[in-house]
């Protein structure tokens, strides 16, 4: 697996995936029904913010796309942000844990003094564990926070790690 920045081209290979999680509206607090105008002036990002693609080693399939952001402005733009998307059919394969590497090598190297990421789903329990090992912790949980589809309101997880 490879991590590169991604193009315009690749938006045709991150939209179908992005948008079936979306849809999902089990993970994000996006509108389930973003059209995709929208969701892609959300995701493909221009500096200094960034969006890469993880890619299969002969760089013909996206499997995942991260975007990584300041997370305030002002005096509070020292704190970066990311969110992350794997294609469910590649799920599992270890590209969720090498673009959070990703994305904290990149806020390092930007000069960034935390990370924060405001809208973790409760139940979305892979990601809180994967964040967790990344060096996260849960700050704080918003109550009932998101309205899950299946599971009613769930909390709603504010994470965050220094770096
Ligand atoms: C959360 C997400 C990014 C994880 O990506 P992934 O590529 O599937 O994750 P990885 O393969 O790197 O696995 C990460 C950890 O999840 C766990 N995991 C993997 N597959 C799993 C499965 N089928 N069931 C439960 N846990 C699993 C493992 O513990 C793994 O940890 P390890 O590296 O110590 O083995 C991905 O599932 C996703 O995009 N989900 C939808 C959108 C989303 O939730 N984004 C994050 C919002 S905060």
């Amino acid at each position: 697996m490879q991590i590169r920045e991604a193009t315009d081209a690749d938006w045709a290979s991150i939209r179908p995936f992005l948008q079936e999680i979306v849809a999902a509206g089990e993970t994000y607090t996006y509108p389930r029904d973003l059209d995709e105008p929208t969701a892609r002036a959300m995701w493909m990002l221009s500096a200094p913010s960034r969006t890469v693609v993880a890619v299969d080693d002969d760089g013909a399939t996206v499997l995942g796309t991260a975007k990584m952001n300041p997370n305030h402005m002002g005096g509070a733009s020292h704190i970066a942000s990311a969110s992350f998307m794997v294609d469910p059919a590649h799920a599992g394969k270890g590209v969720g844990r090498a673009l959070g590497e990703y994305v904290l090598d990149w806020a390092r190297a930007e000069g960034y003094r935390a990370m924060q990421f405001n809208a973790v789903v409760e139940s979305n329990v892979r990601a809180v564990a994967l964040w967790q090992s990344l060096g996260f912790e849960i700050m704080t949980t918003l109550p009932e926070g998101f309205l899950h589809p299946t599971l009613g309101y769930v909390g709603l997880h504010i994470m965050w790690r220094k770096l």
